[in-house]
């Protein structure tokens, strides 16, 4: 038995795709805008930078946006023009937080990192370091929180693995996988975990107008794992879960309400009517900080409108009418009966949702894991 700390090499072994790496204490994002088609990891050197990769989904997926907001907070750092701990600092980190927060609204990943970021920066003022030890210790912080991320993805990955029974075919939206979640993936995770576990699985992947996350993304990252995938328009699911069979629907989650209303890439409520009428399961695969314990239910949560470009247009090229009233919401609220199940790093989390997951968070508090 190893008694040695595991290395970033061992954490993100078999993790995927990354969607942001650390190379000589720099930071890289892969532009996830213009995969699968070129796989380009671009240095990001300031908030701003970093703020405007997460608005035009260069990075995107709640769990990735999440480390993205460390990564903002330590840049804001190292472009405090006095470098030093004076009067303004706190002030700046504050504003830099709302900054971040503010940049996407839906998924709770970005304000439950940027207030732990914070709350770390704080700490090691009131510890009296100067500007440069805190600099060093944030970039320390953020490897750290980037490890832990893995670890709960496939800790959720290995606990939802037993719900996939051997040559099931599961239907998933988006793309919950290692790009959305920082490595290894929540959703996709289950699914990878099934696969390396020789289950036989075959995974069919909605497109996920307009950004086609799905078509893009999930795909690829199917490809690369071997899995058996195949891609359909968002409106063939109804169609394809009767005539397929799909025993499972499985998605990822931008924010949960205590009564496990989940919010998630618009197009999943329509999957869970669609499985609750075929009575197949339905499940959500999230880290347990995208339970926003803060509301009780899903009404209370932020819907992003993305701009109707995104509808009106496909590379550039005009694809609809644009002189009628165009509406792009881009996520939407699952209520909580049509969810069978959320699987969670602390086990898989069944109706009825509010006392189960008020026990969990009790759990969390405890637990070293979110100590960062
Ligand atoms: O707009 P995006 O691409 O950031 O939306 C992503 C999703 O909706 C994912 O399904 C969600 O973040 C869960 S990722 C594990």
């Amino acid at each position: 038995m190893t008694t040695q700390p595991m290395t970033i090499n061992d954490i993100t072994a078999n993790a995927g795709i990354l969607p942001l790496i650390f190379k000589d204490n720099k930071i890289y994002i892969i532009d996830q805008s213009i995969l699968p088609y070129e796989e380009h990891y671009y240095e990001v050197n300031s908030l701003e930078q970093l703020i405007s990769s997460i608005k035009t989904l260069k990075i995107r997926g709640a769990p990735a946006i999440g480390l993205a907001a460390a990564v903002g907070m330590y840049l804001a750092i190292t472009e405090y023009t006095s470098q030093s701990i004076d009067n303004g600092f706190i002030e700046y980190l504050n504003k830099a937080k709302i900054k971040l927060n503010e940049s996407r609204p839906t998924a709770v990943n970005l304000s439950f990192i940027s207030e732990k970021m914070n709350n770390f920066i704080l700490a090691q003022i009131k510890m009296g370091y100067d500007f440069r030890k805190i600099l060093d210790l944030g970039l320390d912080k953020i490897k750290q929180i980037y490890n832990t991320n893995i670890l709960i993805n496939k800790k959720i990955s290995y606990v939802g693995e037993s719900i996939i029974k051997s040559g099931y075919k599961i239907m998933t939206h988006c793309n919950a996988g290692p790009l959305a979640t920082g490595g290894w993936g929540t959703a996709l995770g289950v699914i990878r975990a099934a696969h390396f576990n020789n289950k036989n699985i075959e995974v069919f992947v909605n497109e996920t107008r307009p950004l086609n996350q799905g078509a893009r993304l999930t795909t690829y990252e199917l490809f690369k794992d071997k899995i058996k995938a195949t891609l359909s328009l968002d409106s063939a699911s109804g169609y394809l879960i009767k005539q397929q069979k799909i025993n499972l629907i499985i998605i990822g989650a931008d924010r949960i309400a205590i009564n496990g209303d989940t919010a998630n890439k618009i197009g999943s409520y329509n999957l869970a009517i669609l499985a609750k009428y075929h009575n197949i399961p339905f499940y959500v695969a999230s880290p347990f900080s995208t339970i926003d314990i803060s509301i009780t239910n899903g009404h209370q949560i932020p819907i992003e409108y993305r701009h109707t470009d995104e509808i009106i247009y496909c590379h550039k090229s005009k694809i609809a009418f644009d002189r009628v009233t165009i509406i792009n919401p881009s996520f939407d609220v699952t209520p909580n009966e049509l969810i069978t199940g959320i699987i969670t790093e602390y086990g898989i989390i069944y109706p009825p949702y509010n006392s189960q997951i008020l026990q969990k968070y009790q759990l969390s508090l405890e637990d070293k894991i979110y100590a960062y």
